[in-house]
C-alpha cells in the first residue's frame, strides 16, 4: 500500500470502515440491485479490494482491472456517472461515520474519483 494512505489507514479502521460502507450500499436504492446477484463472500472479498484499489490507484495495472471488473456492469445495466455518484455518496457517508482522520478521509475520495472514467469504461486504461 502506497506510503501516503498506509500511514494513516491503521487495519482495524480500515476494517470498520468496510463493514460500515457495506451497510450503507446495501441500503442505497439506486445502486443496492446491482449486488443482488453477487455472493457474499465475493461481496467480502470487493470491500478489501476496493480500498486497496483505492490505494493503488496511481497504477496503470488498477486501471485496467477497474475497467475489466464493471465492463460487464455496464454493458447488463448501463452502469455510469449516476451509478458512481451513489456510490461516491455511500463512501463519503461510510468516511463519516468511520474514525478515519479527514485528510486520509479526503484522499480516498479524490481517489475513487480518480477511477470513474476506467469504472465506467469511457477512458481505455493502458
Ligand atoms: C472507485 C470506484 C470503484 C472501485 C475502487 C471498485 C472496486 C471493485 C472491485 C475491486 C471489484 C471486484 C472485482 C473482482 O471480482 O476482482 C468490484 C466489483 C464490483 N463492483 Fe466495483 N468499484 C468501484 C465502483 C463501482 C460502482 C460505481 C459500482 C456500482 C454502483 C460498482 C459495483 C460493483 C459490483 C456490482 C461488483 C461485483 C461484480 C460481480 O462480481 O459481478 N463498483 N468493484
Amino acid at each position: 500500500m502506497p506510503e501516503t494512505i498506509s500511514r494513516n489507514l491503521d487495519e482495524e479502521v480500515l476494517l470498520e470502515l468496510s463493514k460500515i460502507f457495506h451497510e450503507v450500499l446495501l441500503k442505497d436504492q439506486r445502486i443496492n440491485f446491482l449486488f443482488e446477484n453477487v455472493d457474499m463472500a465475493a461481496l467480502g472479498r470487493k470491500q478489501s479490494w476496493f480500498f486497496t484499489s483505492l490505494a493503488l490507484n496511481k497504477s496503470k495495472g488498477t486501471q485496467k482491472y477497474m475497467r475489466l471488473s464493471h465492463e460487464h456492469l455496464v454493458e447488463k445495466y448501463g452502469l455510469a456517472d449516476a451509478h458512481f455518484d451513489a456510490l461516491i455518496n455511500c463512501l463519503e457517508a461510510a468516511l463519516i461515520r468511520s474514525a478515519l482522520d479527514p485528510d486520509t478521509a479526503r484522499h480516498l475520495l479524490r481517489q475513487a474519483e480518480n477511477l470513474r472514467p476506467y469504472v465506467l469504461g469511457t477512458a481505455k486504461a493502458d
